[in-house]
């Protein structure tokens, strides 16, 4: 009898940003044969280092056809998908967040699997979402189409990110019995600020490192110069003159913001990479030793990503605000091949060999009209 051939994973990306769950399932060796986001801008981030199609579409137009026709025949299938997470973030609380747009998007996740019911499915969020009537209808939807569900809050340190953040995972299958991954690093290995970014070229506040236009600090007022050189790698503005101080501060209420305009500690992992971390009042985001915030790049790297992650097209300026919203919200990179791997070695103790499959090396060509990203323009 022929031996059987090694059983391929294919995964199709819902809601796929710039790519940091594709790019930590790939290292796992999964096949990621599509991205799905709405926002343009994705669009050459996800083929240069992905290097799969993007669709930018809607989720929500996005037909169950569609979506099957994008999984190769004869492969498991993997849906993953991270729905925006704002509506559940706890920076939102106290804020009735039921009736904004978002709140429909995990919903539309349930439809898609209802339709195409992929073998496997993987779902990353904030772990507020556990608590919420939609998650659970979620979790129900898949116990009731036979899928094995298992779901956690991850602390990313103990997967090897240099950052503290806490993310919740959810993994279920139609073949059996699978986990999310714990895991495995203890406070002793945690990765640290300093082994991730002390390498990287000194830049002062305002500049950029002509050798990687992502290495780029946003330029400081001249009251902001003064604070962070007052600041100390982990002090707070409490320890400043008061003329430092901003009026946020003076107010009693100000205590609750004592980690805004603060550095970060070089032995320690960083604090959650937010959307804003390119601006030293909006969080612990001024570098441990040089008078600034950190840089997109840094932010990148804090995240897992590797150092030569592209995220803007040759042609395109580097600005902060889109940078910052697009790296701040990716799925870390290596949270997510902890979760690919979890994956494999699931598929594996059903359908025994699974084929690794090697990163691509071509692009695949634009649905939107951007550049491709091999061609320097
Ligand atoms: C949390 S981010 C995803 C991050 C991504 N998984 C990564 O690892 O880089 C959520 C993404 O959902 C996209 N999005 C929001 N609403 C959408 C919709 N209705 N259809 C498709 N994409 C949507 C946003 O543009 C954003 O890129």
């Amino acid at each position: 009898m022929a031996p059987r051939r090694p059983t391929t994973i294919s995964a199709v990306d819902l809601f796929c940003g710039v790519g940091g769950l594709s790019y930590g399932l790939q290292e796992a060796g999964l096949d990621v044969v599509a991205g799905v986001d709405l926002d343009g801008s994705c669009d050459y981030p996800f083929r240069a280092n992905i290097r799969a199609p993007f669709h930018k579409k809607d989720v929500c137009d996005l037909k169950v056809d569609e979506l099957v026709a994008m999984w190769p025949k004869g492969s498991v299938r993997v849906l993953g998908g991270c729905a925006p997470c704002q509506p559940f973030s706890s920076y939102r609380r106290g804020v009735d967040t039921s009736r904004e747009a978002q709140w429909p998007l995990v919903d539309e996740m349930r439809r898609l699997v209802e339709g195409a019911k992929p073998e496997v499915v993987t779902m990353e969020n904030v772990p507020r979402i556990i608590s919420t009537s939609i998650f659970k209808s979620f979790v129900d939807c898949l116990k009731e189409l036979g899928y094995f569900v298992d779901f956690k809050s991850c602390h990313c340190p103990t997967y090897g990110i240099p950052q503290h953040r806490r993310r919740l995972v959810l993994v279920a299958s139609l073949l059996g019995e699978i986990r999310v991954p714990k895991g495995t690093v203890g406070p002793e290995g945690y990765t640290t600020v300093e082994q991730s970014i002390r390498k990287l070229a000194p830049i002062g506040h305002g500049q950029v490192d002509p050798t990687d236009r992502l290495h780029k600090s946003r330029t400081l007022t001249e009251v902001n110069q003064k604070r962070i050189r007052a600041s100390k790698p982990g002090g707070t503005w409490e320890e400043w003159d008061e003329d430092l101080r901003a009026p946020c501060h003076r107010k009693s209420s100000g205590s609750t913001f004592r980690n805004v305009y603060a550095r970060m500690v070089w032995d320690e992992p960083s604090p959650t990479i937010t959307t804003l971390s390119y601006n030293y009042g909006a969080g612990r985001f001024g570098h441990p030793e040089q008078d600034r915030a950190i840089s997109l790049r840094e932010a990148a790297i804090l995240q897992s990503f590797p150092p030569g992650y592209e995220f803007v097209a040759p042609e395109d300026p580097v600005q902060f605000a889109p940078l910052g919203r697009l790296i701040g919200n990716a799925v870390p990179p290596k949270l997510a091949e902890a979760v690919g791997e979890a994956i494999v070695e699931h598929v594996e103790a059903v359908k025994g060999r699974v084929r690794r499959v090697p990163r691509r090396t071509t692009v695949p060509p634009s649905s939107t009209g951007t550049p491709h990203p091999a061609s320097g323009r």
